[in-house]
């Protein structure tokens, strides 16, 4: 057991550590490197609407032209998803690869994807961290132009935003702005593993990352937790999926482990089994790699499917639900065990 204490110790301090961004003194050998200019429209900043329509042939909304919004081909589905990636991303990549195909196979949803690839390129990763707040504004104002134009068919009530790593500080920024610019809050933002590095440590002023203040009900999912993605707790609900660092099915692959938030949020949009946690201890569950039997009074195989206090963790969660919660998964696709904890 002292062993077992140790090992996850160290663990944990070895991954808190970030190794893979670039140090301050580099940052001038990156030419590409440049921080966003404080105006929007922005000519690296790019909105894209999807739907089943526009699924293989997106549209590409211009904030400048209202002719351009207004005939933007919506759906009749009221549900806005609005979807973010991270560093080194781009329309394409995750969230929005593994997300778009899972919601619009189950409805016919408008889905924004911001695509910011240009301010997120690598190795610039200091830069995209700082260009989150701009690109958070820039969102504020497209979205709030879609409202306008649209009243019959988005609202705020009904818009849901999602980011993945250094898009769930994205996604963070976005509901700050427009709660300070409209005074009033999104009904839900997802964070999918939020970025760690610098969030963390440079930056800890809460305007920069994703917090429970950024809407009603901020729900987050942790799989790489002190390494890609940021170890605490972040929001109302915190799912810890396994050990919260290392996912089974990943071989020494942090990007494997981070990107399984992605997949295992999208695979909940129709998923019947479903993906449930159980509740454990806000504190513990900051140590879990290494402690989650203790944290989370689990024995080493258990079934829980009488258990009351277990919570639907993805796309269907109760927007009431408060806590930390550990998720097991299989190691591979579909990776929902339902109420079934081993
Ligand atoms: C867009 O990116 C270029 C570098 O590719 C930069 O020079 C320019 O200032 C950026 N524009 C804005 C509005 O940030
Ligand atoms: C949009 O999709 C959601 C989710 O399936 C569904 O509950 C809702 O009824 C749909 N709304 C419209 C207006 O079609
Ligand atoms: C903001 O909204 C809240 C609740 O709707 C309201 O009580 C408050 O007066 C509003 N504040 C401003 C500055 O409009
Ligand atoms: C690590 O995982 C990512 C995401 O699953 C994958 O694209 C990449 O090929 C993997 N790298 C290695 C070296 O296996
Ligand atoms: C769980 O519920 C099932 C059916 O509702 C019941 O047959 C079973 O005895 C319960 N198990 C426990 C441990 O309470
Ligand atoms: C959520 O849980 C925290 C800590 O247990 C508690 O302080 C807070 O009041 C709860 N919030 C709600 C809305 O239940």
């Amino acid at each position: 057991m002292l062993t077992a204490r140790i090992v996850g110790l160290a663990i944990v301090i070895k991954l808190v550590i970030p190794h893979e961004i670039p140090v301050l003194g580099d940052i001038g050998e990156f030419y590409n490197c440049f921080f966003l200019e404080k105006k929007c429209p922005s000519e690296n900043i790019s909105f894209w609407l999807y739907n089943r329509a526009t699924q293989h042939h997106p549209y590409l909304l211009r904030p400048g032209s209202e002719s351009n919004l207004r005939h933007a081909p919506l759906s009749e589905n009221g549900t806005l998803l609005v979807l973010v990636h991270g560093y080194t991303g781009h329309r394409d990549y995750s969230p929005n690869s593994e997300l778009r195909p899972a919601y619009l196979e189950h409805d016919d949803y408008n889905i924004i994807t911001v695509d910011w690839g240009q301010a997120a390129q690598e190795p610039c990763y200091l830069h995209a961290a700082y260009n989150v707040e701009q690109v958070g504004q820039c969102s504020v104002e497209l979205i709030r132009l879609m409202y306008d134009f649209h009243p019959e068919i988005l609202s705020i009530e009904r818009t849901h935003v999602i980011g993945f790593s250094l898009g769930a500080h994205v996604a963070g920024a976005i509901g700050k702005r427009f709660k300070s610019e409209f005074n009033t809050s999104f009904p839900r933002i997802t964070g999918l593993d939020p970025a760690l590095p610098l969030f963390d440590s440079l930056l800890t002023h809460s305007e920069y990352f994703l917090d429970k203040n950024d809407a009603d009900f901020v729900d987050v999912i942790h799989t790489n937790a002190g390494r890609k993605g940021r170890l605490y707790q972040v929001g109302h609900a915190d799912f810890y999926i396994n050990n919260a660092g290392i996912q089974p099915g990943c071989i020494s692959n942090s990007s494997c482990d981070h990107v399984r938030a992605v997949e295992i949020f999208a695979e909940s949009v129709s998923s019947e089994a479903g993906f449930w946690g159980v509740p454990c201890s806000v504190q513990a569950a900051q140590f879990m790699i290494g402690f989650v039997a203790e944290a989370c009074t689990l024995g080493p195989e258990r079934e829980l499917k009488n258990d009351t206090s277990l919570v639907l963790m993805g796309e269907y969660v109760d927007e009431s639900t408060n806590g930390t919660f550990l998720v097991r998964t299989q190691n591979k696709p579909p990776y929902a065990k339902g109420r079934l904890f081993y």
